[in-house]
């Protein structure tokens, strides 16, 4: 490809000009090899980052970084294929349960998912709870395994948008994270080169989520799904509430537990509720909008899938899951309606209880994490057992307790999101 200078696209887009398709993706290209260094590509997200991208622009950078890597085929399998992506969230254990549902309904599952950095826990970590439980799968597991079981979770391979990989590191120490059209592109590279036929957004919004408010958290949604129609992906967002955490418990053994719960037919309604309404959209964007996936949790053919999907991978799923060394418990302050249980603050306690990690590096205690016993909008008794703190360490809990400060309200003011905000399609 012609080579261009650095310098120029930088001051192009710093001064407002759109790029061409060719200066996108020589840069792309460029930066993934590693002829243009990390501090113009810098300054080239940044000014991305006050320019912002044309929609043309953001269809041939997020093209270009698609294909830095390899579009996987999964029309060998002979059956639709559907996948889903939450943009992250305090409890957000849905992919656990959701995977063998939608499979058990006759459509496969792809989920290539990721571990988790800061407040907001990974699927991967949730996962690797279980025991024998494993994340890697190669490629060729991966397909007979979706042939056999229907549905993997697992983690992406090098070869899916490496260009993401350094862009999502640099990113990640230059300021340049919280940018729609840099965040769009990020995650639709890669669920683009996933290869499924439809694909389903979960994009969170409130104090948990990347984005706390709901007009930048619709936009974000329309742009992703933008990009899907236009690389021929059938996309649809849902925008959904993270100013509460979901469910019951935020953590990795104990989301586990509780997607088990909802396997198993039980669960906490939130967690029912969304689990429904994204396979809806899932099987509905495959081409099965008839099927029913109530039935498959109801008659335990959704469990069946997560045994086998669990053991697939090495998982023993009767096995019993890590406890912790110690447990604290925080009590409702008043009596009255929970009005208040915020989303940001338990993500932060669970992650320091040793939930989560700082740096990519760190490892993460199984155990860890924290459980509540009533959800906003119950009523609680002031002294009756509100919170659970859990952990393997306990010199972490005081600073979890700090986190939690200001966290719990009863009887405010506060108003709480929808569970589900909107829906958006192209
Ligand atoms: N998740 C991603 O994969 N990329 C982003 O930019 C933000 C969240």
């Amino acid at each position: 490809m012609a080579g261009f200078d650095a310098i120029d696209v930088i001051r192009a887009k710093r001064d407002g000009a759109g790029l061409s398709p060719e200066q996108i993706r020589w840069v792309i290209d460029a930066y993934t090899a590693g002829s243009v260094p990390d501090e113009q590509m810098s300054a080239l997200l940044m000014a991305v980052f006050f320019r912002g991208m044309s929609a043309d622009e953001l269809a041939v950078w997020t093209q270009a970084m698609i294909d830095s890597g390899e579009r996987k085929d999964l029309s060998p399998l002979g059956r639709p294929t559907a996948d889903k992506h939450s943009t992250g969230g305090v409890g957000d254990k849905i992919t656990l349960p959701l995977a063998p549902l939608v499979a058990a309904c006759g459509v496969a599952v792809p989920q290539l998912s990721g571990r988790g950095l800061g407040h907001t826990g990974g699927t991967l970590d949730k996962l690797e709870a279980i025991p024998g439980w494993r994340a890697d799968v190669h490629e060729e597991a991966y397909l007979a395994q979706l042939r056999e079981v229907g549905a993997v979770i697992c983690a992406a391979g090098n070869d899916l948008a490496p260009a993401d990989k350094k862009l999502y590191a640099l990113r990640d120490v230059t300021g340049t994270v919280e940018s729609i059209p840099l965040i769009a592109s990020s995650i639709m590279s890669k669920k683009i080169a996933e290869g499924a036929d439809a694909l389903v957004l979960d994009v969170k919004t409130g104090s948990g989520a990347f984005m706390k408010d709901p007009a930048a958290s619709r936009e974000l949604a329309r742009t992703m799904v933008g990009l899907g129609e236009a690389a021929g992906v059938r996309t649809v967002a849902l925008v959904t509430a993270m100013d509460r955490p979901l469910g019951r418990a935020a953590g990795n053994a104990v989301e586990v537990a509780e997607s088990v719960e909802v396997l198993a037919g039980g669960g906490p309604a939130d967690v029912v509720e969304l689990t429904l309404a994204l396979a809806r959209e899932m099987l509905a964007g495959a081409g099965r909008p008839d099927v029913d996936p109530a039935e498959a949790l109801r008659d335990g053919r959704a469990m069946d899938v997560w045994r086998r999907m669990i053991a697939a991978q090495g998982g023993d799923p009767d096995a019993p899951l890590p406890q912790p060394a110690e447990k604290h418990v925080v009590t409702a302050p008043a009596t009255g309606t929970l009005t208040r249980l915020d989303a940001y603050a338990l993500g932060v306690a669970a992650w320091r209880l040793g939930a989560g990690r700082a740096r990519k590096e760190d490892p993460v205690s199984a155990a860890a994490g924290v459980t509540w016993n009533a959800g906003v909008g119950q009523q609680v008794t002031e002294g009756q057992p509100l919170l659970e703190l859990h952990t393997d360490d306990p010199s972490r809990i005081e600073r979890a307790l700090d986190a939690l400060h200001g966290a719990i309200g009863v009887d405010t003011d506060d108003v709480p999101l929808p569970l589900v905000l909107d829906r958006i399609t192209a």
